[in-house]
Order: C-alpha cells, then structure tokens, then sequence
C-alpha cells in the first residue's frame, strides 16, 4: 500500500528517496515518484511501473537535488495511472509551487474539489490527494509548517503527507492521521518516511510521530507540534529496522520461500521457551490475565483466521470464552463492552488500519486490558498496546501470508496454555506435554513440507478449473477458511470454505463433477462425521481432494483422492495442515501463470480503511 519517503539535506537526495521507496515495494503498489527543489523549480518524475523503472527515467532526466519527497501509490480515488500518481503538484502547471504525496483517504475531498475549482484551481487527477495539494497552496503564507497546521484543520478522514515549497528550498512539512508518519534524525539532515524500514541504511534515530501531529523538517532541526498546535518533544527510538532485503536464493518466489522457512521461524518463535510464564507477554501479564474474564480477537484477512482457530484453543483449554471479530466490522457496529476484557490484537505488519482502528475502538469502550501478536517489533500495534508478543517470522515479502500465519498460531497457543495457567486449568504434566508438542513442530512441518510432490500433480489439476470448495470441521474449520483465502488470492480460482455439516444447507447445490472440494480430515473426534459429510459430496460426484492425517482410514478410490499427512498433531495439527493448503495454493498459481508475490489489486501492507 502507499509508501512515503522525504529528506533535506546538503547533498543529493535522490537516491535515498529511490532507495526508500525500494524497500517500501514489499508493501504493494501501482505506481511511484519523487519530487526535487531543483534551482528554485518544483521537478517531478513519475512511473505507473516498478521503481527501478522511475529510477532509470531519473537517471535520463538527472534528476537531483537537495531538498524532495516521493511516494508508492496503491490506488484508492482514480485508476492507476501516471497523472494519478503522486507526488502532486500546484498549482497544476509548470510553476508549481506546492509538491504533496499521500497515504490514507481524505473522506471531504468531494466538498473541498468543489471548492477549490470555484477558486479556478484546475485538477489533473481524480484523486482526493491533489485536493490537498491544491488547499495548501490555496493557503499559503510564505511559512509552509504554519499553512499546514492551518490546511490539516479542514481533513476528514485519514492522512499521512509530506509537502514542500518552491519558495522554502530547505524545508520539508510532514503531518499525519490515522496513517503512520516516522522521523529520521541525521545530522545536518532529516527525513520522513512510512516506516522505519524505508531509512534503513539512511538512519536509525526514529521518532515516531502521534496522532495529529505537524512536523517541520529543516537541515538541523526538527520542530514537531501536536494537535493542539502546541510544541512538543517526541522520544528519540534507535531502531534497527531490518531492511527487507531478503535474498530469494533457490526459490522461485518469496511465497515459495516463506512457506519453506516455517520449520525455521516457528522455532525462532519459540526459542528459549522453556516453561510457561505470563511475562512471557510482557511486564505486567500475570495481572492483567488475572483481571480478565473474556478475550475480544480483532483482526483483519488471514490474521483473523489465526484468531478464529485460537477461539477453539483458547475456549477448549483454558476455558475463557472468545469473541473474534473481522477488525473493520467491528468497527462500527454497536456491541456490548466488558471492562474485564482482555483485547487481542493480531497482525503481522502491525499497521493494519482496519485493525488499528479497532483497538482504539474497543479502547474507547473502555476495554484498557490489550495485547498484540505482531511481527514487527517497530510498528503501530506494538507500540499501541500494553501487551505484545512478538513472532519472529522475520521479514514477509510475499503478499499471501504464510509463516506469518503459522507463527501466529504458535503464539496464540502459547496464549492459550497461560490463560490455562493462571486459571488453574494446566496441569505440570500438561504443560510439558504441549511444549514437547510445540518444540517438535519444526520436524513435523518439514514433513508435510516433504509432500510437495504429490500437491504439485494436485495443483495442476486444480489450475485448470475455476472454482473449489474447502472443508473442514471444528478447529480446522478456520483452516479450510485460510486454505481457500490463500488459493483465491494468488491463483484467482474462486473459492470458498464451509464447515462440513454446514453443506447440506445450500453450498451442496454448487457440488457437480466439476467441482473440487479440499477436505482437511484429521484424525479428531469429529472424523466419522466428516466422513458422512464426504459421502455426500461423492454422492452428487463431487470430486475429493483429501489431507487426511494417518490412521483417518480414509483411502484413494472413486472420485476421492488422498494425500496422507505424516501424523496427527492433536491440538496443533491446524499449524500442519494450513501448511499443505499453502503449498496446494502456490503450485495452482504457478501453474496458472499469475503474479505469486505480488498478485492483482492486493497490497501487502493495508494502511488506509
Ligand atoms: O498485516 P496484517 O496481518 O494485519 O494483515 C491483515 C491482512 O491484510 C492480511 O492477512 C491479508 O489477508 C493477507 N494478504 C492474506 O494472505
């Protein structure tokens, strides 16, 4: 999703700008540009390819210069097209005097075209960025930090921008809200970006700047006011963001990858975990856990999935009742606060807007007791609430989320057995048989990760048909849920997931021999149920594709077709069967043609509501 760098400085900034929005492409966008005070002229270059092409035209043009900004577009108002992308200038005409890039979506923007074309301003885009190009130019005193302050006034909605003047070469202003904005201190220099990552290399004095704020950017100082308009100081981190810059080696994509990395990274995410202790979760835990009744989930796409199949944990083992809600329902809807909640947020970039917002939401509600399972230690979530357990998948290029998930899931069951903990319900012998269980993970899932043959002659069948239905029942109901999620978002196959007995209730009606339907059969309590359910999918000629776990009893024949899983995980089979769903989803893409890591209108970061 968008991405926002800019600098001052005394030497040229250009290729930290470039370098900047490299590393912010792991987020997903469809167009790029910088902007540079060039001898006292506003000079733009914009591309509707990736940045290594703007980054030629730059290198054509020679495009430098001191003082600039520049800007990944994912778009929102207006196709993705050259004259959508930003940076944004105006007046809209060769003297440009305003330069603005954009995250988030200003909801006025219709009231605020109306008005500025009154006023004879002319649009070039139909974007609701270049309205507010246009009103700070339409305010402008000669002091580009005071105009700002005075122009965000008239924003609805949520932005992150950054903005410079023809007639102030050495100053860029910066403000934000609802979308994240940092600050990277340098000396004799200063930058603004999306996040940390973007400054890696460039510097690692972040400030991360709040909710309203307005910041000044100049040479050597850096002058922030809130949204009172009032100074403020703003803690100074160092951040070691890792850069992104992970190396594909082997593989052919980072899905690819990522999805291989999952012995590694659940072990990194366990590692050193010996016993189970609320601090695990933070200072602080064991009280907070004590204090709550419940557990309110808010998540977003496949975060959400990993909270759905912790309700089942969570309500099974430790005996607290769950509510998981998709994070941008949540929301806006009327619900029934209760202090003694403990607020759970999940994601893996921990920027998610959807889910921000939400937390604030149940915040506001009252529900003061929050904690985050999220992949990155810098971003918003973490810093938003009291709690965090951070998973360490390392850095997700891809924008289908794979060892995130599996990693999430790991944490959410450590959750799940100290919840069980502190409400007497673990006992000592439980304990170390669910982190033997835990620790032999790795193995288990380089296992499954071994049938990759077999998935591959799958998938080329399923690249060939244009729906699927996934199956699953109890806890692996979610998984059937990701399965589907995953297999529809980079192959483009429609496809849909219910819970086995739900089928008789209409999705039976789509059943054809046509129709492939993924069943992911463990070995559980709920197996002879499932089986009946198969029955009746064979029955209307449906054809099976089933991971049934060892001793299932579930055999090839007629129109079914088994894969057999290495073993049954009990509890944690969900980790072992989302991971061949992955792998049935990748090889269908592959086979299929399409985009794997960066695939149609998706974006992997999703900033803005
Ligand atoms: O970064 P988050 O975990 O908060 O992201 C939530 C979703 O946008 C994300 O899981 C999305 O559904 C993935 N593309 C799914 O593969």
């Amino acid at each position: 999703m968008c991405g926002i760098v800019g600098a001052v400085a005394q030497r040229n900034i250009t290729p930290i700008l470039l370098e900047g929005l490299k590393r912010l492409e792991y987020r997903g966008y469809d167009s790029c540009g910088v902007a540079l005070h060039v001898d006292g002229q506003l000079q733009r270059s914009r591309s509707t390819s990736r940045v290594a092409d703007l980054e030629k035209q730059v290198d054509e043009t020679g495009l430098k210069g001191f003082t600039g900004i520049a800007h990944t577009r994912w778009a929102t108002h207006g196709a993705p097209a050259s004259h959508n992308a930003h940076p944004h200038f105006s007046p809209s005409s060769d003297n440009a005097r305003i330069a603005l890039v954009h995250n988030g979506i200003i909801e006025n923007h219709d009231e605020l075209r109306a008005e500025l074309t009154a006023l004879g301003y002319v649009f070039q885009s139909q974007t609701d960025t270049e309205v507010i190009a246009h009103l700070v130019e339409h305010m402008y005193n000669g002091d580009l930090f005071d105009t700002v302050q005075q122009a965000v006034k008239r924003l609805h909605g949520a932005y992150a921008i950054a903005v410079f003047s023809r007639e102030e070469p050495h100053r860029v202003v910066a403000a934000r809200q609802g979308s994240p904005l940092i600050v990277g201190i340098g000396e004799g220099e200063n930058f603004v970006a999306s996040d940390a990552m973007a400054l890696a290399g460039t510097s690692n004095q972040i400030i991360y700047l709040e909710e309203g704020d307005v910041v000044d950017l100049q040479l050597g100082k850096v002058w922030i006011v809130d949204v009172n308009g009032k100074s403020v100081e703003r803690e100074v981190k160092t951040v070691h963001a890792h850069t992104g810059a992970a190396e594909l080696g082997p593989y052919r994509h980072y899905m690819q990858k990522e999805i291989f990395e999952q012995p590694r990274v659940i072990g990194d995410t366990l590692e050193g975990i010996t016993g189970i202790m609320p601090e695990l979760f933070g200072d602080g835990a064991y009280k907070v856990f004590k204090e709550i009744d419940r557990v309110l989930i808010l998540a977003c796409g496949t975060s959400y999935y990993a909270g759905s199949t912790a309700k089942y944990w969570i309500e099974s083992i430790a005996k607290v009742p769950v509510n998981v809600e998709i994070a941008s329902e949540y929301r806006y809807r009327d619900s029934v606060p209760d202090p003694r909640t403990l607020v759970v947020t999940i994601s893996q970039s921990g920027e998610t807007a959807d889910t921000l917002a939400a937390l604030k939401h149940a915040r506001s509600l009252g529900m003061e007791h929050t904690l985050t399972i999220c992949n990155v230690a810098t971003s918003a979530m973490v810093r938003e609430c009291k709690l965090a357990y951070i998973t360490r998948a390392g850095v997700e290029v891809g924008v289908a989320s794979t060892k995130a998930f599996t990693t999430q899931l790991a944490a959410l069951f450590l959750l799940t057995l100290t919840l069980a903990q502190v409400n007497g319900r673990l006992t000592d012998e439980e304990e170390a048989a669910h982190l033997k269980a835990m620790r032999h993970l790795p193995s288990a899932i380089t296992s499954v990760l071994a049938l990759e043959p077999q998935i591959i002659a799958w998938a080329e069948e399923f690249a060939r048909k244009e729906n699927a239905l996934f199956l699953g029942r109890g806890l692996h109901y979610p998984i059937a849920l990701e399965g589907a999620l995953k297999l529809k978002e980079i192959s483009y196959i429609h496809a849909e997931a219910y819970p086995a007995g739900e089928l008789k209730h209409g999705p039976l009606a789509l059943v054809t021999e046509e129709m492939p339907v993924v069943t992911i059969a463990p070995n559980d309590t709920l197996i002879e149920k499932l089986k009946s359910n198969m029955q009746e999918v064979r029955a209307r000629g449906g054809q099976l594709f089933v991971f049934a776990d060892v001793d299932s009893r579930i055999t090839s024949g007629d129109g079914v077709h088994v894969i057999r899983m290495p073993e049954h995980y009990g509890q944690l089979s969900p980790i072992l069967h989302v991971v061949s769903l992955q792998l049935l989803a990748y090889h269908s893409a592959l086979a299929r043609g399409t985009d794997v890591d960066k695939p149609r209108n998706l974006a992997k970061s999703v900033t803005v509501e």
